[in-house]
Formats: C-alpha cells, sequence, structure tokens
C-alpha cells in the first residue's frame, strides 16, 4: 500500500467525546436524552446530517432558521472545548505512526468530515504533517459516501486501492469499503466489525503490517 488517509475525529484525536458532549446538550434542548449508542451513529457524518438524525430521533421538526441555529450553538459548544486541547490531545501512538510512514516516502492524507479540521491540527501542532487535508469543506457528499477519500487519493496521487483508510466511525468505515480501500477501525469490533481490520490504537499494529497489506481490488 502507498497511500495512507486518516480521519481525524476519534482516530488523530479524541474530540468525539467533544462533539458527544456538544450534541448531548442540543438533543437536551429538544426533549432527548442522546445516549452512546446513538452517538455511535453521529460518528463520522456531517454537522447538518448528525442534527438531521437527532431530530428523526426527538420526533422534532424544526424551521431552518432554529436548524442553523441549535447548528451554530453547537459548533460555539464543541469549540469551547477544542480551545483547551494540546497536543497531549493526541491519541496513543498516531503521531510516531504518521511520521514513519512520511520517512519512509509516502503520502499522507487528511480525509475528515469536519469543517473544523485545519483548526484542530493547528491546534495539536500537526498540521505541517499532512500533503492534502480533504475535510468537510471540500465534499459535496458527506460519509458514508466515499467522496472524501476518493478526493484525497486523487491529491495525493495514489490509486484508490493502494490507499489504506484510518477510522473509527461506522459511516467511515463503510466510505473507505465504498472506495475500494483497505479500512482499519480505530475502536471496537463491535461497531467496526466490517472494517478490513480492527485496532483499539495506533500502538497495537506496526507500519510494516499496514504497508505490507494486499489490496482488496487489482
Ligand atoms: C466528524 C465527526 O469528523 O466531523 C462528527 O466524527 C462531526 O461527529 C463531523 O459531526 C463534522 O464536524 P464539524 O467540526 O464540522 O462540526
Ligand atoms: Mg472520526
Amino acid at each position: 500500500m502507498r497511500g495512507f488517509i486518516f480521519d481525524l475525529d476519534g482516530v488523530i484525536v479524541d474530540t468525539a467525546h467533544f462533539h458527544f458532549l456538544a450534541w448531548k446538550k442540543t438533543a437536551e434542548e429538544l426533549g432527548l436524552e442522546l445516549t452512546i449508542e446513538m452517538n455511535e451513529q453521529l460518528k463520522g457524518v456531517s454537522r447538518i446530517d448528525s442534527l438531521k438524525k437527532i431530530l428523526g430521533w426527538a420526533g422534532k421538526e424544526i424551521d431552518q432558521a432554529t436548524f442553523d441555529k441549535l447548528t451554530t450553538e453547537k459548533n460555539a459548544d464543541y469549540l469551547a472545548y477544542v480551545e483547551k486541547m494540546t497536543e497531549n490531545d493526541i491519541l496513543p501512538g498516531v503521531e510516531p505512526f504518521i511520521r514513519e510512514i512520511k520517512s519512509k516516502g509516502y503520502p499522507v492524507a487528511l480525509g475528515s468530515a469536519s469543517k473544523n479540521a485545519p483548526k484542530i491540527l493547528e491546534k495539536i501542532g500537526l498540521l505541517s504533517l499532512f500533503d492534502t487535508i480533504v475535510d468537510g469543506n471540500s465534499v459535496k457528499k458527506a460519509k458514508p459516501d466515499p467522496e472524501v477519500f476518493l478526493i484525497a487519493s486523487k491529491n495525493i496521487n495514489i490509486p484508490q486501492e493502494e490507499c489504506v483508510v484510518f477510522e473509527d466511525s461506522e459511516a467511515g468505515v463503510t466510505a473507505a469499503n465504498a472506495a475500494h480501500m483497505i479500512s482499519i477501525g480505530i475502536g471496537s469490533p463491535d461497531n467496526l466489525g466490517h472494517a478490513d481490520h480492527v485496532f483499539e490504537n495506533f500502538t497495537e499494529f506496526s507500519t510494516e503490517f499496514i504497508v505490507n497489506l494486499e489490496p482488496k481490488v487489482k
């Protein structure tokens, strides 16, 4: 494998928990208690699609102005958590892994649904590691659509079947599989069972293991 694409939230940093706390508050305003199980279905999903799902669970319909107000408030709450982040919030093993991949001369891409991705990478000091950043500002179709990963593989000039995607979300693994890329789930097999391999974190596998994986489609 020659191209390496990383999701951000829940793979490089534990912002997944901050998204959860912020959406939990929004859900409360709509009379819904957001559970951990519901939150799994929000991971990897765009801001707009997340609120649509929450409204569906709450059985609520709202006008566009209220919808916009709720997403703006959620993002402000989320960014208040992000503001306190430092390089100490980088998840175990991921930074050395990316640096080793880069030292072998392979390109590294970010493939995230978040519109806050560049801000977060800057905050944790990893912005300059990425050869391309494909985020929520650059895609038309959100995960589970494969668009974000297809643009990333094009930007790094590596055929999609030679790319590996690291993902913590159900929607993201589905997107990587749809792109015919190797999907590495970071988290639990309970909800990432459709990934090609699942690990708890980046300390559990070597760069050699990843680089030597065979493409699914030749
Ligand atoms: C994904 C997160 O990376 O980005 C989702 O897993 C989030 O939880 C989505 O909703 C959009 O993020 P943002 O920062 O643009 O609201
Ligand atoms: Mg994620």
